[in-house]
């Protein structure tokens, strides 16, 4: 017990000792985070480029995408305001549908603005090919 507290204690020095200077640098600006971001031991850049096509099918015999809710005020919205869809759309190599299938896109998306066409989208990108 004795050795899981001082564990405790010492990872709490640690998270308290680089919580510190992130709050100084956060009263200081965002060149002052950005130069604390890069002194973290664990920061090291690294850059993955992601190629791939999203195929989102709203109508036809196999949709990927359906609407499962919308707002009393929808279908008066010039905008659509209020649709939720849910989908489960297919990511290829290529832009033909036909091509090679890298992985899908689970989410949803809302239209969620009253004003001009404004999606929300939140998606699980599963990668189940491709380098
Ligand atoms: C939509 O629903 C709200 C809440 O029930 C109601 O106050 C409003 O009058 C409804 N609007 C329309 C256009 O039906």
């Amino acid at each position: 017990m004795a050795k899981l507290s001082i564990i405790f204690i010492l990872c709490s020095v640690v998270i308290v000792s680089s919580a510190v200077p992130a709050a100084e640098a956060l009263k200081k600006g965002p060149k002052a985070v950005e130069k604390w971001f890069k002194k973290l031991p664990q920061a090291k850049e690294k850059l993955n480029k992601l190629h791939f096509y999203f195929h989102d099918t709203i109508s036809g015999k196999n949709p990927t995408a359906v609407k499962v809710a919308e707002s009393n005020i929808t279908s008066q919205s010039p905008t659509f305001f209020g649709i939720v869809s849910i989908a489960d759309d297919p990511l290829t190599v290529g832009p033909e549908p036909d091509s090679k299938i890298v992985g899908r896109a689970q989410g949803m998306y809302c239209l969620a603005s009253l004003e001009e066409l404004g999606l929300l989208m939140t998606f699980n990108f599963v990668f189940s090919d491709g380098e």
